[in-house]
C-alpha cells in the first residue's frame, strides 16, 4: 500500500494532471488505483467519471470531498478506509484548509510538489519547508518544476533558488514541459501513457515515466 500525496498550498500548479498521470501508471500495473479528491475544482474525478466510460482502460476509483464541508476527522476516516481498499492512493489536495493539508502531509508515504517556476509558486516555499521542518519523520518528498522550459532565465532562477531547500524540498533533476498533450488526456480520461494516434506524444510519456519512477523506485 502506497499514500501518495500531491499537494501544494497554490493552485494551478499541476496537481491533478500530475496525480491522473501517475495513477493511469499505477493502474496499468494492475495495481487496485484510488484519487481522493480534496481539490476544489474535483478534476480528478471529473477525470475518473470520464476515464469509466471508455472500458478499455484499467479504472480507477475517485473519492471526492468537498474541502468546504470535510473536517481533518472525516479526511482520516476516509484515507484509512481507502487505504484499505486500494494498493494506492493519490491525495490530491490543495492548502485551502491547512488542516486537512497538514493531516495529508503527516499520513503520505510519498509526497509530490509540483511548482511552476514563477515568482508566486516560489513564495510558497519557504512556509512549506517551515511545516516540514518541524516533522520528526523523514519524510519522502520531492518537488517537480511543471510547465517548466530549461531555457528560460525563470526556470533557471527557480532551480538556483530551491537549493536553500535542498534538505527539506530536494528538486528532481527532471523537469515537466509544458504541452497541450496534457490537457488532451485529461479531456480524455488518460494518462498521456494511454493516447493513441495524432495525440501520442513520446515526450509527455517520457515525461510522465520518468516522474513515476523518481518516485517510485
Ligand atoms: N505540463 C503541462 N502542460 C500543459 N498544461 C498543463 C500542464 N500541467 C498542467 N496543465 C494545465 O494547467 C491547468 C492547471 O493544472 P491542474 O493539474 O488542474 O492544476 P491544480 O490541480 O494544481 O490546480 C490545467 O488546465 C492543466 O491542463
Ligand atoms: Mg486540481
Amino acid at each position: 500500500m502506497s499514500l501518495i500525496m500531491v499537494g501544494v498550498e497554490k493552485g494551478g500548479v499541476g496537481k491533478s494532471t500530475l496525480t491522473q498521470n501517475m495513477a493511469a501508471i499505477r493502474a496499468s500495473l494492475e495495481r487496485r488505483v484510488a484519487i481522493f479528491d480534496i481539490d476544489n475544482q474535483a478534476t480528478s474525478t471529473k477525470w475518473v467519471v470520464r476515464r469509466g466510460e471508455n472500458a478499455d482502460l484499467p479504472q480507477i476509483h475517485a473519492e471526492r470531498m468537498d474541502p468546504d464541508d470535510a473536517t481533518v476527522e472525516r479526511f482520516a476516516e476516509t484515507l484509512a478506509r481507502l487505504a484499505e481498499e486500494y494498493d494506492d492512493v493519490f491525495i490530491d489536495v490543495g492548502g485551502k484548509d491547512t488542516g486537512i493539508f497538514r493531516a495529508a502531509l503527516v499520513a503520505a508515504d510519498k509526497i509530490v510538489v509540483p511548482l511552476i517556476p514563477s515568482i508566486a509558486d516560489l513564495d510558497t516555499v519557504p512556509d512549506l519547508a517551515d511545516v516540514l521542518g518541524k516533522f520528526t519523520k523523514r519524510v519522502d518528498i520531492r518537488v517537480v518544476l511543471n510547465q517548466a522550459d530549461p531555457k528560460k532565465r525563470m526556470t533557471k532562477a527557480m532551480i538556483s533558488e530551491m537549493v536553500a531547500f535542498k534538505e527539506t524540498l530536494p528538486l528532481m533533476s527532471k523537469m515537466v514541459a509544458n504541452r497541450e498533450t496534457y490537457k488532451f488526456a485529461t479531456a480524455q480520461g488518460k494518462g498521456v501513457a494511454e493516447l493513441t494516434g495524432s495525440f501520442w506524444d513520446a515526450k509527455a510519456a517520457n515525461e510522465m515515466k520518468d516522474l513515476y519512477l523518481g518516485v517510485f523506485k
